[in-house]
């Protein structure tokens, strides 16, 4: 107890001396029997912001007084039943002779600490309550991430921090609520939905990392808080061509399709051979589909003619570079005239039987399929087996459409 406390007790001995002789008191009767506290003083938490009471419960008050003092700034709030403090937010609720119930209201950080109740008996007596103040969590905007660009391959830290009482703890999560692959210092791959800690640290970030982020400060007191950072992560464009070679027939429709992935978004179109970039018209339909940093390109191409059989490329750009892949258009003969001008379905199947070509831009099996034999394209690159099933997949599908016109014929 420091010096000043010592004075306080003083001044209070000297103007609250008990009037134990006053004739007037019937307590005075009892002149033996001295005050105590009938209980200890609580602690009590509270949340900032919120009201708090803290109790001190005397028995045998008579003529003496109590008085509330808070212990860190040594001053007095209230005596007997009297507020002494300046500060608007201090009360005595409900008091008698026996309960000096303290009432803070609208709780501040400032109000955390001691607070003792004492008698002016001699020698005085007291005791201490704590008034513990928790402060939901806040994120320090200031010393925390903003949204962020990087080159995939580049080492990223994404960091939040948090104030509250007591001190919040930050998890991070992807808003998408996809895991998130971290290296470890070690070099320890570990994948996890969550992650603890003030810093998340992405080692040779990819494309995969790229999306909204949540840090979350949580300290038990609700609510909990988060933020959301965005990590762009730029790459050059690249390609999947997942059918180098399709064959159509002769006034049919054909679709191409190429799959690109490129972020900053890229530039995405298609080009003959002569280098002439197509655009949509009667013969032509583009399509793009965007999610996220993926495009999907489809070139429809419409009533095809003997001159659109050849080289077709879906090209792509970006700020970073660019790419291109090749498809080939060749020309297949109808094997009955029955089909010959139904489209999409023979496409489907002749795409279908491909699946051996898939590669990611490489011009390799165009070229071994140009030393072959173009009108059997399905079956270049396919096993035996899958040629048969391919006959007799294509006939079924044959009966199924000439039923299906004789019908849309009748109605
Ligand atoms: C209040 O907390 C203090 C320590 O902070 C402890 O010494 C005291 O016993 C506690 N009082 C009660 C009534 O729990
Ligand atoms: C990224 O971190 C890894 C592992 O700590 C380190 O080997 C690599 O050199 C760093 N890369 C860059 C671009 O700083
Ligand atoms: C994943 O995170 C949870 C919660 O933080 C933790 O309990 C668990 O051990 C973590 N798993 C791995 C494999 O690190």
């Amino acid at each position: 107890m420091g010096s000043q406390l010592r004075k306080v007790v003083i001044l209070l001995g000297v103007f609250f001396l008990p009037i134990k002789g006053a004739v007037w008191n019937p307590e005075v009767a009892s002149i033996n029997i001295l005050p105590r506290f009938a209980e200890p003083i609580p602690n009590v938490t509270v949340v900032l912001g919120r009201d708090a009471e803290i109790p001190c419960v005397v028995d045998n008050l008579g003529s003496y007084r109590a008085a509330w003092i808070k212990v860190k700034t040594k001053a007095i709030l209230t005596i007997y039943h009297h507020v002494i403090t300046r500060n608007y937010r201090i009360s005595l609720k409900d008091s008698d002779n026996r309960n000096f119930l303290l009432h803070i209201k609208d709780v501040q950080e400032s109000d955390r600490g001691g607070y003792m109740c004492q008698l002016n008996t001699i020698p005085m007596i007291s005791q201490v309550g704590y008034l513990d103040v928790l402060i939901p969590p806040d994120i320090i905007v200031d010393k925390s991430t903003s949204d962020m660009v990087t080159r995939e391959g580049s080492n990223v830290t994404l960091e939040c921090k948090a104030r509250g009482y007591p001190e919040p703890s930050i998890t991070w999560r992807r808003e998408d609520g996809e895991p998130i692959p971290l290296t470890q210092g070690t070099g320890q791959k570990i994948i996890n939905i969550s992650h603890e800690g003030e810093k998340l640290s992405i080692t040779r970030v990819t494309r995969l990392h790229m999306g909204a982020y949540l840090c979350i400060a949580s300290n038990g007191v609700p609510p909990s808080v988060s933020r959301r950072i965005l990590l762009h992560v730029h790459f050059p464009p690249v390609l999947w061509v997942p059918s180098q070679l399709v064959g159509a027939q002769l006034w049919q429709d054909v679709t191409l399709d190429c799959h690109a992935e490129a972020y900053p978004q890229s530039i995405n179109y298609w080009d003959r051979e002569d280098g002439k970039m197509i655009i949509s018209n009667e013969k032509y339909k583009v399509t793009l589909k965007y999610k996220s940093y993926k495009v999907h390109m489809r070139l429809t191409i419409r009533n095809i003619q003997k001159e659109d059989f050849g080289a077709y490329s879906c090209l792509t750009r970006n700020s970073l570079g660019m790419t291109e892949g090749s498809i080939k258009l060749y020309e297949l003969s109808p094997p009955t005239s029955a089909v010959s001008n139904d489209a999409a379905g023979g496409f489907k199947l002749i795409n279908g039987d491909f699946p051996k070509h898939q590669s990611l831009g490489s011009e390799k099996s165009s070229k071994g399929f140009q030393n072959g034999n173009n009108k059997l394209g399905p079956q270049a690159g396919t096993s035996g087996s899958s040629a048969v099933s391919f006959q007799r997949s294509m006939l079924l599908s044959y009966l199924v459409r000439i039923l299906a016109s004789h019908v849309w014929k009748i109605t």
